[in-house]
């Protein structure tokens, strides 16, 4: 695949369009103000995969809410996930009573979501679910499964909508599958 975005190096194909991934944020959009009809609404997404899903996500919610970031230690240059998440940057905002919608880019093993899940339970929120854009359905280690998911994920290493390989790839409006 020839895009000048990747300086010449090589992804296998695309695995999702920009098409189809603005097709079905809008529908995440739709469940979600659904499925809040009141309270509160805190969107926490996680950094830094979730960015642009995140941004394309409120955009699409019919609802009043208040946006936030976590940071956890991520896979660096590795395919594999450690099973060491560790939190980095915790969100300012007051979870207590507040209902939470956790926003991750792709569940994998399961490991950072339930940690994250773990470590926020403790500041009692009113409710805690996840929105995935992508799940490889085959998370050992989830403890909840996500509410809302965009896409079953191929089981492939995918880059792009955020998604990166060390860094890289992050600014693809497609998901793409590496070699
Ligand atoms: P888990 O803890 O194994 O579920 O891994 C989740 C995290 O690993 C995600 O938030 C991503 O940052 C990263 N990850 C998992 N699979 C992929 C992939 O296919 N491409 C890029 N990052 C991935
Ligand atoms: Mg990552």
């Amino acid at each position: 695949m020839i895009d000048p975005r990747l300086e010449g190096r090589e992804l296998k194909r695309v695995a999702f369009s920009e098409e189809q991934i603005g097709a079905r944020v809008r529908q995440l959009g739709n469940e979600v103000t659904a499925a809040y009809p009141d309270g509160t609404l805190l969107v926490l997404g996680l950094l830094k995969g979730s960015f642009i899903f995140v941004s394309d996500l409120v955009r699409q919610v019919r609802r009043s809410l208040q946006i936030d970031f976590l940071v956890v230690s991520s896979y660096g240059a590795e395919k594999v996930s450690s099973g060491n998440v560790r939190l980095v940057y915790d969100p300012q905002a007051e979870l207590e009573g507040r209902h939470i919608l956790l926003v991750e880019d792709i569940v994998d093993s399961g490991r950072t979501l339930s940690r994250v899940i773990e470590v926020l339970g403790e500041r009692r929120p009113a409710s805690i679910e996840v929105c995935a854009l992508l799940h490889k359905h085959h998370a050992t280690y989830l403890t909840r499964p996500p509410r809302f998911i965009g896409f079953d994920a191929p089981n492939e290493f995918l880059v792009g909508y955020g998604l990166d390989y060390a860094e890289n790839f992050r600014h693809l409006p497609y998901i793409a599958s590496l070699e």
